[in-house]
């Protein structure tokens, strides 16, 4: 009698990131783009099944190394949907992730749903507090209060998560230079592990974006570049090392999910309006919570925007994403990986940027200035140019 043995998962060689959106939340914030949608017993039920659905349509190339819950509000599930949740990606992961994040709204963090997240292995929690400042909470919509976010904070640590984020945005409508280094240093007094630090963006169809289109707020590029300066000085100063344009870490604290995903390697998205990158292929599911019940209950992944990955796409988000970290991009290690992208092309752009302050090099390393860094978006766009068979370099 032969012996049938399931194989266990190849050992990483690459890492695999695992995200799930989870699209509920209790209100929609101003300023918020991302697919959600009110929940009600019925939908968390059918999304949760919905969840096991795609799952099992997914070929899993080898364990996941990193697990991030986002929304949406995953923290605002029931502990015991967060514990159905977790068993249905706990069975898909192959092995002990190195960092399983999620994502919570301090309206919603109770003792039992952090006991039921501890329990299904999740290593470290990202809440978004925005801002400390009741007048400008309510100014985002926001339905927590300053209060809420020290309760918070509190049972978040005492439930011991190896690492905890807050998450702050800054160049809010009435927000001056004063009014944001108090919401920084408020959260620093908190000491978490790790800050991420936004500035405002008016998402198209927000009541944020209402308000700019109708002249009621304006926007002002000095302001958010002063702002960006003084973020980075103060954290820097406070023992916060700076490793992204927005994101701030004590040492060895830096969100692994987010760095894989900038460095182009390969994650599965699970749940209505989730990225995936992988076999290939970059898509993102349907930004729908029926349409994508719909598909799954008959074995299709409803994706929009399917690419097929080629070394020069890969190249070029992994240059642009690569030298938004601090770190920047080991070129020759971009090469290697990816030989067939214009590499004579990056290095005249490359070069173009050095001489405008914005990049410097470093042996094969190529990164931002801190100018450069502030203006991280259109050096983005410059590198593209490399990519671009019609623009000469
Ligand atoms: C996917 S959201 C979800 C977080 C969670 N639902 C919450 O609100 O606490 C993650 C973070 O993105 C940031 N964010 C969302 N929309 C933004 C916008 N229009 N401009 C700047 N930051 C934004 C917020 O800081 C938010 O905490
Ligand atoms: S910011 Fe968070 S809580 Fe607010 S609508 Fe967006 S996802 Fe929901």
């Amino acid at each position: 009698m032969s012996e049938i043995t399931s194989a266990p998962p190849a050992p990483h060689a690459e890492p695999l990131g695992v995200y799930v959106h989870v699209p509920f939340c209790a209100s929609t914030c101003d300023f918020c783009a991302f697919y959600q949608t009110a929940p009600t017993a019925d939908g968390v039920n059918r999304f949760l099944a919905g969840i096991g659905d795609e799952a099992a349509l997914v070929s899993w190339p080898r364990a996941a190394t990193t697990v991030f819950w986002g929304g949406g509000t995953p923290g605002l599930l029931a502990p015991g949907d967060i514990r159905r949740l977790g068993a249905i990606v706990r069975a898909r992961l192959g092995g002990e992730p190195a960092e399983w994040t999620v994502e919570m709204a301090p309206a919603s963090v109770t003792e039992a749903r952090l006991e039921a997240l501890r329990e299904i292995g999740v290593t470290r929690i990202s809440m978004g507090a925005q801002s400390f400042q009741p007048e400008l909470l309510d100014g985002l919509g926001r339905q927590h209060t300053r209060g809420q976010i020290f309760r918070a904070y509190e049972r978040i640590r005492a439930a011991g998560f190896a690492s905890v984020n807050i998450d702050l945005m800054f160049a809010l409508p009435g927000q001056d230079e004063v009014a944001w280094l108090a919401d920084l240093g408020e959260a620093l007094a908190l000491a978490p592990d790790h800050l991420s630090t936004y500035c405002l963006t008016f998402e198209e169809d927000t009541k944020l974006w209402v308000k700019l289109s109708k002249g009621q707020v304006k926007l002002d590029a000095e302001r958010e570049a002063r702002l960006y300066e003084t973020t980075w000085a103060r954290l820097e100063a406070s023992g916060y090392g700076q490793y992204e344009v927005s994101n701030f870490a004590r040492p060895g604290h830096a969100c692994l999910h987010n760095l894989n995903t900038w460095r182009m390697h390969e994650w599965i998205g699970l749940g209505p309006s989730a990225a995936s990158q992988h076999a290939g292929r970059r898509g993102g599911n349907v930004a729908d919570l029926e349409r994508w019940l719909a598909g799954v209950a008959r074995g299709e992944r409803l994706t929009e925007d399917l690419v097929t990955l080629t070394p020069a796409l890969l190249a070029e988000d992994a240059l642009i994403f690569g030298v938004r970290m601090n770190a920047g991009v080991d070129l020759a290690a971009l090469r290697q990986r990816f030989p067939a992208a214009p590499w004579e092309r990056v290095a005249a752009v490359a070069e173009r940027l050095a001489e405008a302050g914005l990049a410097e090099r470093g042996g094969d390393r190529l990164r931002l200035t801190p100018r450069g860094r502030l203006l991280a978006d259109s050096v983005g766009t410059t590198l593209m140019d490399a990519f671009s068979e019609e623009i000469p370099v």
